[in-house]
């Protein structure tokens, strides 16, 4: 685990990110995408393609933003097949409770 997607992408999913992952490791949920936490090589690329600076590095992440680190974890604990590939999986078509239960326009409920 190194970076982790957090609450700017939620119903934003610009999906830049995925296209500097070197080693394709951003999966597609619902309303957001997540860093796959084993995968990520820590390469930083994607923190500065998102234009919603969305990506951060775990050990920066403070307040409410602190959860989305146990978020990712826990998301590719329920989808233990998404592994080995983003683009090869395709969307998962769903999301962790705390992003599915996130107030729409971004606030922090
Ligand atoms: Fe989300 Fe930013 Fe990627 S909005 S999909 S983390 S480019
Ligand atoms: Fe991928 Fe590097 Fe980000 S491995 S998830 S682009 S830190």
């Amino acid at each position: 685990m190194a970076y982790v997607i957090t609450e700017a992408c939620i119903d934003a999913a610009d999906k830049a990110c995925r296209e500097e992952c070197p080693v394709d490791c951003i999966y597609e949920g619902d309303r957001m995408l997540y860093i796959h936490p084993d995968e990520c090589v820590d390469c930083g690329k994607c923190v500065t393609a998102c234009p919603n600076g969305a990506i951060a590095s775990e050990y920066k992440l403070t307040g409410e933003l602190e959860q989305f680190k146990d978020v990712a974890v826990e998301f590719f604990e329920t989808f233990p097949h998404a592994e080995g590939g983003a683009e090869d999986i395709g969307p998962l078509g769903a999301d962790h409770p705390v992003v599915a239960s996130w107030p729409s326009g971004g606030a922090a409920g």
